[in-house]
């Protein structure tokens, strides 16, 4: 049996990736300060796969805590990285809580991962990388020019990705993997487990359905004057499932093929780009739900439009994320019901 080591295993995407792993017979240890997360997570992963994943609270900038959770688990064969500060408001604000943790974790994991001869590593990168792409590169591939950061938060990841490639370059034997996500939403299906954001939303899904719910009185559109078909925002929204099952396949794809490139970027997202006025409609039609929602300014630093071209993933990890998004919405709604109960 193999092992994968998760870090920010009980957060949103963390947490359904680490049911999919379980799923596929992986044994997942989860490292987690849930800093941002709750432990009652572990709960609805067990329920969901009729198991416990073994769970480690510790902080990545801890190196001592952190090293000995090596020690304890002999049987890792690789490690998916998600422990990461993520929100682009707070990194504008706080860039140096941001740099530290963010940067700080990978240059620790790296060194233990190295000291033990752990080898494979799956990273959590963020479209947010391309900025707003050139109209030459949308969709966007994983061949367009990474565009200056406009948030500390986005510099955190084009930095890891530096550092990953640094490192890869001077140690021979490490393989990497960047997942480049675009925009995961959604809920598990069973609605075990789901998004759990820190009091007001920021993103567009859960802002949404606490709208539905009454929670929020209105939702606002950040803009409906951009050079897009409806003038609202583009972007590519993903099925958090589907993201999920890419990092089982990037996993299986490091342990068994041994003639990849060392280090391999894949852009994860659906290849189909949606307004923010195409989900409130698609949110309407699939829960029959009215949403509250206005027009207003554009939000500061919003990217007018950006959609993946994900034919590598696709092609290279036979992996494709196909999950029609009114199931998509539902799944929100049905774990926004159930956050309620
Ligand atoms: N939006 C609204 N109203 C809201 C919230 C969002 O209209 O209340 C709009 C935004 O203007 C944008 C779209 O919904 O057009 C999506 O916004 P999100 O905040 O959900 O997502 P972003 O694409 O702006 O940001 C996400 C992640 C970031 C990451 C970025 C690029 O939240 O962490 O993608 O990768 F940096």
């Amino acid at each position: 049996m193999s092992r994968i080591l998760v870090t920010g295993g009980t957060g949103y995407i963390g947490s359904h990736t680490v049911v999919e792993l379980m799923a596929s017979g992986y044994d997942v240890t989860i490292v987690d300060n849930l800093s941002n997360s709750n432990i009652e997570v572990l709960n609805g992963i067990e329920a969901i796969t009729g198991k416990r994943p073994d769970f480690e609270n510790v902080d990545c900038l801890d190196f001592m805590n952190f090293n000995a959770v090596f020690d304890r688990f002999k049987d890792i064969v690789g490690v998916i990285h998600f422990a990461a500060s993520k929100a682009v408001g707070e990194s504008v604000l706080k860039p140096l809580m941001y740099y530290n943790n963010n940067i700080g974790s990978l240059v620790n994991l790296l060194t233990i991962m190295q000291q033990h001869g752990v080898n494979n590593l799956v990273f959590s990168s963020s479209c947010t990388v391309y900025g707003q792409p050139d109209e030459e590169h949308l969709p966007v591939d994983e061949t367009a020019p990474r565009k200056t950061a406009t948030s500390p938060y986005g510099n955190t990841k084009q930095i890891n990705e530096d550092i990953i490639c640094d490192q890869a370059h001077a140690v021979p034997e490490l393989k990497a993997t960047i997942l480049r996500y675009f925009n995961p939403i959604g809920a598990h299906p069973t609605a075990l487990i789901g998004e759990l954001p820190n009091g007001v939303p920021n993103n567009l899904l859960p802002f949404v359905t606490q709208t539905a719910a009454g929670i929020r009185e209105k939702l606002r559109v950040f803009g409906d004057d951009y050079n897009t078909p409806d003038g609202s925002c583009i972007r590519d929204y993903i099925y958090v499932v589907d993201l999920a099952k890419a990092h089982v396949q990037a996993i299986n794809r490091m342990l068994t093929v041994q003639d990849r490139d060392r280090v391999e970027v894949f852009n994860l997202g659906t290849g189909r780009g949606l307004s923010v006025l195409e989900i409130i409609r698609h949110f309407e039609s699939a829960t029959g739900v009215k949403l509250n929602y206005e027009i207003v300014g554009r939000r500061e630093g919003d990217i007018e439009q950006v959609w993946a071209k994900a034919d590598k993933a696709n092609n290279v990890l036979g992996w494709k994320a196909d999950t029609p998004i009114d199931d998509v919405l539902r799944s929100a709604w049905k774990w926004q019901q159930r956050l309620e109960h």
